[in-house]
């Protein structure tokens, strides 16, 4: 690897990691047990959730939520468009229907005017994307979710931590489901966590994150549980474990730290481009605040000779790596054949996915990264301009 070249992401590990790593394997618990029930009491005091349930993945949150929200054959959850595949096939996994639905252009997050036209009496839940880390308009979708008794599961695989109207998300619907995958804002490596305030929810939650047994594993095997267990259905192999919790209780007591510096660094990104009238930035509105999991920028590909891969390309060769978020669900081959989808059923995504790109933003950058960063940029629009 080239020592200039800017990773997308790194994640931001030092020796407290290490230490709790190593602490760990030491101890012989390798799989789910104490660590794990301390990140989840941890999690939930950070939130301000009523439960959290740590599980192995945010696609595994995702489903266990829509089992137990009961969402079965034939019903219909509403999906936006521009997310990560999994948003769309957690409510495959359970043989409903993913409804997609267009964003709106100014922040990309769901649009609620779309949610309300997409509704039938089939639809059960909405799943509200937060892209980037941005909130979205959460009070709205909720109402809407009153009047026509549908449930709601945010996706907040890119908000942590991210606060709606003084809320921090996590609190604000019946369910939250957060990502610690390897380039998230936390990362235990893959990881997710379920925060609720549905008692019937977190209970069958935890049921079904491991084989639908009644009892945790180290409960049965440590000397204060029994050995005894019965299975109430059949359940998943989703449990988290004490590796992942040694990455991720440190992890959590740098989260508002790492939260600041990506803050900064997004302030210097939005001071130096927003004048640039080759790209356009995102909106973030007043009453939010992202977490900025992500910089997207766009393309304003009418003013510029080359497209969006030219450019990702040339900012590769300048030692910038960047990312793509997301090529929408519609455009990807099962599901446009599958539910016969095109782009003109989605002209806001279908029109700024080609214009997208992620520019890196983690605690692991100094001023300088970000400095080359719009240096390298800028240089690049001005030379590519028409
Ligand atoms: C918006 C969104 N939802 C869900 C996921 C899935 O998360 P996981 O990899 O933890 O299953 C991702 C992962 O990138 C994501 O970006």
């Amino acid at each position: 690897m080239n020592k200039d070249f800017l990773l997308f992401h790194k994640p931001f590990i030092s020796e407290d990691e290490i230490n709790e790593i190593v602490d760990t394997v030491k101890s012989g618990w390798l799989s789910m047990g104490p660590k794990t029930i301390r990140f989840e009491e941890e999690f939930n005091k950070y939130i301000g959730s009523n439960q959290s349930i740590a599980v192995n993945s945010w696609t595994a949150a995702g489903h266990l939520t829509l089992e137990a929200f009961g969402i079965n054959r034939g019903d219909e959850v509403i999906v936006p468009t521009m997310t990560f595949p999994a948003t769309a096939e957690i409510v495959c996994y359970i043989g409903a229907r993913p409804v997609l639905v267009d964003v709106s252009e100014d922040t990309l997050n769901i649009s609620v005017k779309e949610i309300e036209k997409a509704i039938t009496p089939r639809t059960k839940a909405i799943i509200p994307v937060h892209y980037g880390g941005q909130p979205c308009d959460m009070d709205e979708i909720l109402e809407l979710a009153r009047r026509y008794n549908l449930r709601v599961m945010e996706d907040a695989a890119h908000s942590l931590p991210a606060i709606y109207k003084g809320r921090k998300v996590g609190t604000i619907s019946e369910v939250t489901c957060f990502s610690f995958y390897a380039t998230k804002t936390l990362s235990t490596g893959e990881g997710g966590m379920i925060c609720t305030n549905n008692e019937y929810i977190a209970d069958r939650c935890y049921i079904m994150r491991l084989h639908g047994i009644n009892r945790d594993a180290w409960k049965r095997y440590s000397e204060a549980g029994a050995w005894y267990y019965e299975v109430v259905a059949p359940g998943y192999k989703y449990n988290f474990t004490d590796l992942q919790a040694s990455l991720g209780l440190p992890q959590l007591k740098k989260v508002d730290y790492m939260w600041e510096c990506r803050k900064k660094i997004a302030k210097m990104y939005i001071e130096a481009l927003k004048e640039n009238e080759y790209i356009e930035l995102h909106t973030v509105k007043a009453d939010r605040q992202s977490s900025w999991h992500l910089f997207p920028i766009r393309l304003n590909l009418e003013k510029l000779t080359i497209n969006r891969s030219q450019m990702i390309e040339e900012l590769r060769k300048l030692n910038i790596g960047v990312g793509v978020h997301f090529m929408p669900i519609h455009q990807h081959l099962y599901y446009k054949q599958q539910f016969n989808l095109s782009d003109s059923d989605y002209p806001v995504a279908s029109k700024m996915f080609p214009r997208l790109i992620s520019l890196p933003i983690y605690p692991g950058m100094n001023e300088n990264h970000v400095y080359k960063v719009i240096q390298v940029l800028s240089d690049l629009l001005t030379k590519y301009k028409k």
